[in-house]
């Protein structure tokens, strides 16, 4: 068997306007990186995080790559005999939005599966890459674990049990994403949000849940585009991320479908409907963050249908 493996998992994009905790898709790049190296020594190490400026806890069990390897170890019975030594290579800026905790702990998983001779179906590292979102920020929620471990477009239709449901996505969607250089804390972004809603609200809501997925499935971009309105989530986050109804203005005014926050934020993601267009979108966005001084970071990608993958040492 081999001892060492190095994989990668994406970037992911959750809620997708109206989809709170249910609607998520992962980009091609940017994603995180682990070296995994299997030991004699029971106990999981973290070795080393590149590219994190030294914030993220080296402890294991603090760390969702750490509490990963620990819980696929544990479920494989291998814990008492097995230890696993990480490096953990972080190109997703912390706090972003972007699926930073999901991603690190889904390439965990993926890469010791793929050691072990993938003895777990993805569907069964599912629950661990969503408790690992409970060790970063109180919520096992799977809108950015599921499309980080299975590629594409999800939909969470159930948590208890979690019934994770592939769609399918138009060959010429593209994500446009800028991250201005904040941080929004995901723990905190849940808590600002009301427990309650209205039923008008909620009526709105399922109805443009309703209508994203027919785009989807109709290939609709109209629909897709008039179906990507959150009246419950937006209201109150918009308030973390500066110029945020100004920003989306611009996405819209250059030709977006749509544009909303990203998870939790503070990263803001257009879909367009090709290649071309997002690039407009993005000049537009990067503009208007200039114009005020924040640094921003732009990213331009297609919905990706692999998911995480093993990359040659
Ligand atoms: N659905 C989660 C939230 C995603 O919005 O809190 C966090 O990235």
């Amino acid at each position: 068997m081999r001892k060492r493996v190095r994989a990668f998992a994406p970037a992911t994009v959750a809620n997708v306007s109206c989809g709170f905790d249910i609607f998520g898709f992962a980009m091609e790049y940017p994603g995180d990186e682990v070296k995994l190296t299997l030991t004699n020594t029971p106990g999981i190490e973290i070795r080393r995080i590149i590219g994190d400026n030294g914030r993220l806890p080296l402890e294991a069990d603090k760390n969702t790559a750490g509490v990963a390897a620990r819980l696929f170890l544990e479920k494989m019975n291998l814990h008492k005999e097995t230890g696993v030594s990480i490096e953990l290579i972080k190109n997703l800026p912390l706090g972003s939005g972007m699926g930073s905790s999901a991603a690190s702990a889904v390439a965990v998983l993926y890469g010791l599966n793929h050691l072990f001779q993938s003895p777990l179906q993805r569907t069964e590292l599912l629950p661990f890459a969503m408790e690992t979102e409970r060790t970063a920020c109180g919520s096992a929620h799977a809108d950015n674990a599921a499309p980080a471990l299975f590629g594409g477009f999800v939909l969470i239709r159930s948590y208890f049990p979690p019934d994770i449901i592939s769609l399918p996505v138009p060959d010429d969607l593209y994500c446009c994403l800028i991250h201005p250089d904040i941080e929004v804390n995901t723990g905190s972004a849940r808590k600002i949000l009301s427990p309650q809603i209205k039923l008008t609200d909620a009526v709105t809501q399922m109805g443009n849940v309703a209508g994203f997925v027919a785009a989807l499935c109709k290939s609709d971009y109209d629909l897709l585009s008039r179906s990507m309105e959150d009246v419950l989530i937006e209201p109150v986050r918009s308030r973390l991320i500066p110029h945020y109804f100004e920003l989306k203005e611009e996405a819209l005014k250059a030709g977006a479908l749509g544009c909303n926050i990203a998870g939790s934020g503070p990263s803001v993601f257009a879909l367009c409907r090709s290649e071309p267009i997002a690039y407009q979108v993005s000049e537009a966005m990067k503009d208007l963050y200039d114009k005020i001084n924040l640094k921003s970071e732009i990213y331009i990608s297609k919905i990706n249908q692999q998911g995480p993958k093993i990359l040659e040492d």
